[in-house]
């Protein structure tokens, strides 16, 4: 199958790639500005492949999923090296965290652009080639926070609209062969958790999340449930929030 995975130079988006490319899928993904990871997601996951005996077409595209004139550009250019695209996964996402009494517009803005506009302005690009194809499948990557995280209110409501506009897509297209679902992961080891969960997010998750040793995620087992709703196993989920959080959906 051909991917289109935004956000996968890094983390679970990197994760997601290298996955897909196992399995013998080609991916077109996008990163926002580290060029370097970007390349290095790219070695792994054609390494991933041969690997494992596939021969996959992997390519990656700078791209700010905020500018909505760079995602047609961009998509024009996947369509154009590609021909096709069938899996569309909205993963680029970043926090601003700040109380709500402080948190700045730019804070709001820059949380609800990237993670919210960017995945409609990528969904309704890709929309009429999968509409053509009468097959499509969107995978958008939410997070636990849509419930609601102190010091989160930008990263939740981005999240939380993310579920409104799954849920649209999946009404609107699945008669035509299109399935839509989100996708939530708890607390998985990338640099976003590393470098900006809070101390007492990770102490809780420690000590509540009924998994050996209160552990994180492995990106592997993100991507194995997103490769299970592209598959043919998936065909008749749609609409649906499926939890990735090793049974803990709730932090402070
Ligand atoms: N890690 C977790 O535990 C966790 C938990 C819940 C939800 N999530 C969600 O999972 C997704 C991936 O998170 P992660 O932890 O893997 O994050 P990460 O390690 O910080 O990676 C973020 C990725 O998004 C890209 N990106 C950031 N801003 C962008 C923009 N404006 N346009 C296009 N791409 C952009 C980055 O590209 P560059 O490499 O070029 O910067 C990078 O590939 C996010 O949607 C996040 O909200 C993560």
């Amino acid at each position: 199958m051909y991917y289109f995975v935004t956000g996968g130079s890094r983390g679970i988006g990197a994760g997601i790639v290298e996955y897909a490319a196992r399995r013998g899928h080609h991916v077109a993904f996008t990163y926002v500005a580290n060029a370097e990871a970007a390349e290095r997601s790219k070695q792994a996951a054609l390494a991933a492949a041969k690997q494992a005996g596939h021969e996959v077409e992997i390519r990656h595209y700078q791209l700010d999923v905020k500018d909505a004139d760079r995602v047609e550009v961009v998509a024009d250019q996947v369509l154009e090296d590609f021909d096709t695209m069938e899996v569309i996964v909205n993963c680029a996402g970043v926090n601003r965290d700040n109380l709500m009494v402080a948190m700045s517009n730019d804070e709001w803005r820059e949380v609800l652009a990237t993670n919210l506009d960017g995945p409609f302005y990528v969904c309704r690009q890709f929309l009429q080639t999968l509409m053509a194809n009468r097959f499509g499948r969107i995978i958008n990557i939410s997070s636990i926070q849509h419930e609601g995280g102190s010091g989160q209110a930008n990263y939740a409501a981005a999240k939380a609209g993310l579920h409104g506009l799954t849920k649209t897509l999946a009404k609107e297209y699945g008669r035509r062969g299109i399935t839509a679902n989100v996708v939530v992961p708890g607390f998985f080891d990338t640099d976003m958790t590393r470098e900006t969960m809070p101390q007492a997010n990770k102490d809780y998750w420690k000590q509540y999340c009924p998994m050996p040793k209160g552990r994180m995620g492995k990106v592997d087992e993100l991507a194995a449930v997103v490769d299970f709703l592209a598959s043919e196993g998936g065909a008749f989920v749609n609409g649906e929030v499926i939890n990735v959080t090793g049974g803990l959906g709730w932090t402070v």
